[in-house]
């Protein structure tokens, strides 16, 4: 009898620790909310701008371009001229697309231009430097997107983002030191005496006059000016002095295409992100598909379970992600394939709880990560409906650290995304194969994750981030937090972030953010962990559309970000 009751008590206390487990997880913080539109980004200065477009009566496609140029002036960090993007959209209709404007190689690049006589790779060839930069796209897929869906005027767009210039920007406390930090590199690079060269402190403010003016001719002329006007022409001459290899022709060449985005569905979710030339969308859709199966939201947010889960995923995903992405308009690329249910279901078959599997049995390699947080992302719902999700990147942080003084912006690195020699890694530590090899006018593949998520149909969050290698993870795990750990917008951006890329074997993590006996058990299973390399994982911005209809906005405190609503 005593037996018999010890027994039905113990049940019992399980049943309880069950309930206590999957009991749903109470919301305890929440960004800011908002009842009609709302613009998260990399810095409030851009954020502001983007809602005062909308305030005027712009949409988020208006905004989307007042917001990229707003960060070029404010962020020269990652914001840009000299770069390229992805945006994703959903119209308040359900129509959704996507556009490509990542920069090409010039038409004289070539397959071997970053290795020696010997084959081996030239240090800093492809990321320091003119060589490094590609034919930048940002300025066409503005004026692109702008044409297509825009409401306003280039006017009322750019003149905000010209007075901003004129006016400068105030330097916060992370800026100054980014500033800083990169001193000996700018100085590395360039010939000229940079603004940057002075040692700004947080509070000074920068005034921008070269870019508030060639921002004064691009909204004389157009799209025009940047690729076949004056600004082309200085451009070119400065890049050709310092050894580049970019031509007039390239620029006037440079169009932004429009694609078809990477929509899947994850439970009751659609998850629309961004097509190849971008490897976001399928690498997200594989690594979705892959745990879908697994009950998540059972084993609990950052738990043993659920990192086993998710690195296996990813793990399998970005070996994909190395063999078979490039740029679609020069390689055929299994898309349906690769993101079946059956293919992604056999690629799981050999994962157990028990054990970590070696990347060594799913491909080779053997390399060092170089973790890095350059490229910006953000997010933008407005007041009819309309989502935008936009990432926008030099590529390293200054990008290729050239700076045209008289046009006033940085040149991006994104040479460097190629795969300068297949099997060799890049600045973020992935490794390409031949589809990313370098071609004339071709696009170099990107981790750049643009993604907005339906729930029952409806528009439920844009969101995205920039972080190299890791924005695909840092993506999913937002999502995730959203949906499987039922965390707020903001409490989603918040929460700790791991990240496996396949190629080196290690799980990277936030240091201090997770528990030490949950790393004890991991390594148990056979897991290497990093916390050292990498402080910051992503830097997620996002809006969340709530079910009384109002948004909340999640600014990642990993950065300035900031979000403004109305
Ligand atoms: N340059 C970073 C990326 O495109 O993923």
């Amino acid at each position: 009898m005593k037996n018999t009751f010890n027994v039905l008590l113990l049940i019992l206390l399980c049943l309880s620790c069950n309930t206590t487990k999957t009991e749903v997880k109470k919301i305890n913080k929440r960004g800011l909310i908002s009842n009609h539109g709302m613009v998260v980004s990399a810095r409030v200065e851009a954020s502001q701008i983007g809602v005062d477009i909308l305030k005027k009566g712009g949409n988020a496609f208006d905004a989307m371009a007042a917001t990229g140029l707003a960060l070029a002036v404010a962020y020269p960090f990652a914001g840009n001229l000299g770069g390229g993007g992805f945006m994703v959209y959903r119209k308040a209709n359900g129509d959704i697309g996507g556009i490509d404007y990542r920069e090409k190689a010039p038409l004289t690049a070539t397959k071997n231009m970053y290795l020696d006589e010997n084959g081996e790779v030239i240090p800093n060839k492809s990321t320091l430097g003119s060589l490094a930069v590609g034919v930048p796209g940002s300025i066409a897929g503005i004026f692109e997107v702008h044409e297509r869906f825009g409401n306003l005027p280039m006017k009322d767009i750019l003149e905000p983002v010209i007075a901003l210039a004129s006016k400068g920007v105030v330097v916060t406390k992370n800026q100054a030191n980014r500033f800083n930090n990169y001193q000996n590199q700018f100085r590395l690079v360039n010939k000229d005496s940079l603004l940057f060269y002075k040692v700004w402190k947080e509070n000074d403010t920068i005034k921008y006059p070269a870019l508030a003016k060639t921002l004064e001719r691009i909204l004389k002329n157009g799209k025009d000016e940047f690729y076949k006007g004056k600004t082309a022409k200085i451009l070119v001459k400065f890049l050709q002095e310092n050894g580049g290899i970019i031509t007039e022709e390239d620029l006037a060449n440079y169009t932004a295409k429009w694609r078809t985005p990477i929509a899947f569905n994850y439970d009751n979710l659609k998850i629309i992100s961004m097509a190849p030339p971008s490897s976001g969308g399928i690498c997200l859709a594989q690594i979705m598909k892959m745990i879908e199966p697994y009950d998540l939201s059972k084993y609990g947010a950052n738990s043993l379970k659920s990192i086993q889960v998710i690195t296996e995923a990813e793990r399998r995903a970005y070996a994909d992600r190395s063999y078979y992405l490039g740029d679609p308009d020069f390689v055929s690329i299994p898309t349906d394939e690769l993101i079946s249910n059956t293919y992604l279901k056999s690629r799981m078959s050999d994962f157990s709880f028990e054990k970590a599997t070696s990347s060594a049995d799913v491909s080779h390699g053997n390399i060092e990560v170089v973790e890095s947080n350059e490229t910006t992302h953000y997010s933008i719902v407005d007041q009819f409906g309309n989502a935008v999700s936009v990432t926008t990147t030099l590529n390293g942080a200054y990008g290729s650290k050239l700076y045209c003084s008289e046009l006033g912006f940085f040149l991006n690195n994104e040479m460097d995304d190629f795969s300068s020699k297949p099997g060799v890694p890049n600045m973020f530590g992935l490794i390409g194969a031949e589809a990313n090899s370098i071609a004339p006018e071709k696009r170099m593949l990107s981790s750049m994750t643009p993604t907005i998520v339906e729930k029952k149909g409806k528009l439920f969050m844009s969101v995205g981030t920039p972080g190299g290698s890791t924005i695909i993870t840092s993506v999913l795990q937002t999502i995730l937090n959203v949906h499987e750990y039922n965390m707020s917008m903001q409490e989603a951006v918040d929460a700790p972030r791991f990240h496996h890329q396949w190629l080196p074997d290690v799980i990277q993590m936030e240091p201090n953010s997770f528990d030490k006996n949950l790393i004890i058990q991991l390594q148990n299973k056979g897991y290497i962990i990093n916390e050292k390399d990498s402080p910051v994982i992503g830097k997620v911005d996002g809006i969340m559309v709530l079910t009384d209809k109002t948004l909340e906005g999640g600014a990642d405190h990993r950065g300035d970000d900031t979000a403004v609503g109305f």
